[in-house]
């Protein structure tokens, strides 16, 4: 079968197109054809070699992605041939505490991802895709979206009339303006783009601040809430942008640590922590419990995933150049069929 490796670490040009052997279930696995794909940010670090940890290489790249169940082993009991399946970001991480999620069990790094024409998944790191969206549509839900749900839902326990704040307009983040919007939470956007606002007001967001041209975007924050400032943070900036994520922090607000697209140098002063008793989190994604509660509630909620722009598959490299240079407004994906 044909899949693509990441070949060697510095760049998206080591990505070469391969032919595997095709994978055989074993006894609590199946076999899908990959329908689509989609591209995270951690994808992008990890073909360039500055994701935090380093994989062992050949690696086929990509945790996200949805395809029809072909074959199945032995012993499978929740899927069947012709299911149309997402895998999940964690391959042991079924629900309950983190601790469950046993590092090494990455999809698209340090596991192969599923650039592939075909890929193997155990039963267990699966769910059912939602039936109202199309397989490009199904195919950005693993990491992101999981992220956005676990962080506002599974973590967060987001009320209606609290305030969440989403920074920037990533894929993360743009999760979280619809699934905040749509339980009825007030959504305080940033983005470097008004243009970008204005498309992120069109999904549910109430309000938008350019942290570009207004460096001092928590000023913003707090006069939009009259003080008060956001209960629920989406932090993706990083720490140079976390000592802004404390001063729009309400009281006993959560701040989910969740990327640091803005550089890892940065400081913060405790005292801004312990004066409004706030909670900083670190999210890894989220757990299969609650990637098939999101499911539930984008099914309830007819919500659909923002795309921006789909490739065919085997022009996986300009796919991953466009992620990290074209400045997408929502996700990027790859049809299989094409
Ligand atoms: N912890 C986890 O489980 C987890 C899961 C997924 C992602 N992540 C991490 O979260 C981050 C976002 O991932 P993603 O997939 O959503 O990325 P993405 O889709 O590539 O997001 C890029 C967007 O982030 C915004 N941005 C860039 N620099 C920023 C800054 N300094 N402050 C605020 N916003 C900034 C920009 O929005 P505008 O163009 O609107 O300015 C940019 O378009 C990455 O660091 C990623 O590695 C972590």
């Amino acid at each position: 079968m044909q899949a693509i490796e990441l070949q060697a670490p510095g760049g998206i040009d080591n990505l070469r197109r391969v032919e595997r052997p095709m994978p055989e279930p074993g006894r609590q696995e199946m076999i899908i054809k990959v329908k689509a794909t989609a591209l995270n940010y951690r994808d992008v670090e990890i073909a360039r070699g500055s994701y935090h940890t380093a994989f062992a290489l050949p690696l086929i790249p990509l945790s996200d992605g949805v395809g029809e169940v072909v074959a199945v082993g032995a012993e499978v009991t929740r899927f069947k041939v012709g299911d149309r399946v997402c895998g999940t970001f964690w391959q042991r991480w079924v629900g309950g505490s983190f601790a469950m999620a046993e590092p090494s069990y990455q999809r698209g790094g340090p596991v192969d991802g599923l650039l592939s024409a075909f890929a193997r998944l155990d039963e267990q790191a699966a769910v059912l895709a939602p039936s109202h969206l199309s397989d490009v549509e199904a195919a950005t839900l693993p990491c992101a979206a999981v992220t956005a749900w676990h962080a506002l839902f599974t973590e967060g326990q987001l009320k209606p009339g609290e305030t969440v704040l989403s920074l920037g307009t990533g894929g993360v983040s743009l999760f979280a303006v619809q699934f905040a919007a749509a339980a009825g939470a007030r959504v305080i956007v940033t983005s470097s783009s008004d243009d970008k606002l204005t498309r992120a007001k069109a999904l549910g967001a109430h309000d938008g601040i350019n942290y570009r041209s207004d460096p001092d975007w928590a000023t913003a924050v707090l006069t939009l809430t009259g003080g008060r400032g956001a209960d629920h943070i989406i932090e993706v900036g990083g720490p140079q942008s976390f000592e802004q994520s404390l001063k729009a922090a309400a009281r006993g607000a959560q701040i989910n640590v969740i990327g640091y697209l803005g550089g890892s140098n940065g400081s913060i002063n405790p005292l801004d922590i312990f004066r409004r008793q706030v909670t900083a989190r670190g999210i890894p994604v989220g757990s299969r419990e609650s990637f098939e509660a999101m499911n539930r509630a984008l099914a309830a909620n007819r919500l659909r995933p923002v795309i921006d722009r789909v490739f065919p598959w085997l022009e996986a490299a300009a796919a991953f150049h466009h992620l990290e240079h074209g400045s997408p407004f929502g996700k990027v994906v790859l049809d299989h069929t094409q």
